[in-house]
Order: C-alpha cells, then structure tokens, then sequence
C-alpha cells in the first residue's frame, strides 16, 4: 500500500492515511469477488430422472412379451432390484386366456428367477389344475413388483407405481380373457381401491389400463396365506369356481 500512497503524495496529493486503510479493509471483505475472466461454468444441477416417465417409455416401446420382458431386465428404476439375485418377470403360456397376477418374488422365486414356483406358488399350481389349468398349457404368471423386497416385505407403493407400466403393458400385449390377481396387493393396487381382499375375492371387476384395454379381473385369496390359514380353502374353492365359470363363458 505504501508504494501507491507515497506515489499520490509525490504526485502532490494529501493523503488521509486511515482512510485509505479502512478502504482497502473494507475491500478485502467484501461479498462480490472480483470478477475472474473464462472462469468455469458453474456446474448444473442434473434433473432427478422420472423413473415412471421411463418406465411408461420402455414398455410403450414394446411389441411383444419376449421384448417386455428383456426391458424390465434392463431397467434400473426400482430400489428393489439392486438387492435381489434376478429379476421375475412370467412364467406359462404367452396368448393364454387366463391371466395369474400376484404381489412379487420372494426367496424361491428370487433365487430362479421365475414367478410363483415356491410352496405358495405350488398350491397355486394345485389351485389351477383342479379347475383343468396349468401353466404349460393354459395360464400365464406375472406379478405388480419384479424384484424381491427384502424380508419378504409387501412392496411399498412407489415400489408397485414403477412397475405399473410394465404390468399394464404385459396386460395389453397378453391379451387373456380373464385376470386372477392373487392377494390383497395386485387386487388393491390393480384396482386402485382401498377395499381389503376379503371384500374384493370372489367378485368381478373391471381392469383398465392406461391405454384404455379393459379386461375382467378377479381377486382371490392368496395361496401363502391359505397355506397360513387352510380353513379358508372353501372359500378359495369357491371363487375359483367363478373364475371357471367366467372364463368359460368369456370363450377361454
Ligand atoms: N407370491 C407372489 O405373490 N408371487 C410370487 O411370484 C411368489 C409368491
């Protein structure tokens, strides 16, 4: 400083020296830096990608369940799937009139990559063929969650919201007659209602997707809860009787 200020008083200027101090004080605290030529852009902040947009992208963008199937595979929106061993997308027959669709994997199902294949999905299987279906044949198998929450947990809704647009996709490309949604889960959030299971079993709904395809749906109990509580199978009996009796009167 002293340089400048002997240079001003050389230069005959009468130089108020605390002055000066306070100025140059106040300059080195100040807020507004000086301005730095082609200093870098700040960076911008990335947009939260919209993980139902991409979802409804990939699954509109599919024309058959083999190519469905390959994008749910590669798709990353769901905090599940970073914990589970592999992604379960169906299992039976594509073109089938009857629909089976259920809450998600768990460890069996997981760990095969399949839907329905452990004890619960075994007396699904039973449940099938004492009304003459069978996977091989005639059903085809999916679920509203590809990926195992962990501990067996029900799926938390944005969990179900990303994959609803596989689900509704699969519905649309599927074409069955009939839909089965096995359990309070696929039933309620299929539906979108806040009725329990134990007032939607048994009885005729109807399914729309997005796209406007409109399909009938029944609920029914789900096969862990009844192996849980087999008291309940009359009833189980029952509503499958009507999931016959529709899907013959539906032409399946
Ligand atoms: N329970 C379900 O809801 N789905 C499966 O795939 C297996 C068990």
């Amino acid at each position: 400083m002293d340089s400048l200020t002997d240079w001003w008083e050389e230069m005959g200027v009468e130089v108020d020296h605390g002055l000066v101090e306070a100025y140059l004080a106040a300059a080195a605290t100040s807020e507004s830096p000086a301005p730095q030529q082609d200093a870098p852009a700040a960076p911008r902040r990335r947009k939260p990608k919209n993980w139902v947009q991409e979802a409804t992208a990939l699954a509109a963008g599919c024309d058959t369940l083999e190519a469905l199937k390959a994008a749910i595979e590669s798709y990353d929106g769901s905090p599940l799937k970073a914990a589970a061993q592999n992604t379960v997308v169906f299992d039976g027959t594509p073109g089938a009139t009857l629909m089976v669709i259920g809450e998600g994997p768990g460890a069996e199902e997981d760990r095969r990559g399949l839907p329905f294949v452990g004890r619960a999905g075994q007396l699904l299987d039973r449940m099938l063929a004492a009304i003459g279906r069978t996977r091989e044949e005639n059903v085809l198998i999916s679920n509203v969650n590809y990926w195992r929450p962990p501990g067996n947990r029900n799926p938390e809704p944005e969990e179900l919201e990303v994959c609803r647009p596989f689900v509704e996709r699969m519905i649309e490309l599927a074409r069955p007659k009939l839909i089965v949604a096995a359990g309070g889960v696929p039933a309620t959030s299929l539906l979108e209602t806040s009725n329990g299971i134990m007032k939607l079993r048994g009885t005729e709904h109807v399914f729309t997707t997005a796209g406007g395809y409109s399909i009938p749906l029944i609920p029914l109990l789900h096969p862990a809860y009844l192996l849980r509580r087999p008291q309940e199978k009359s009833r189980a009996w029952r509503d499958l009787l009507l999931v016959e009796k529709r899907l013959r009167e539906l032409g399946g």
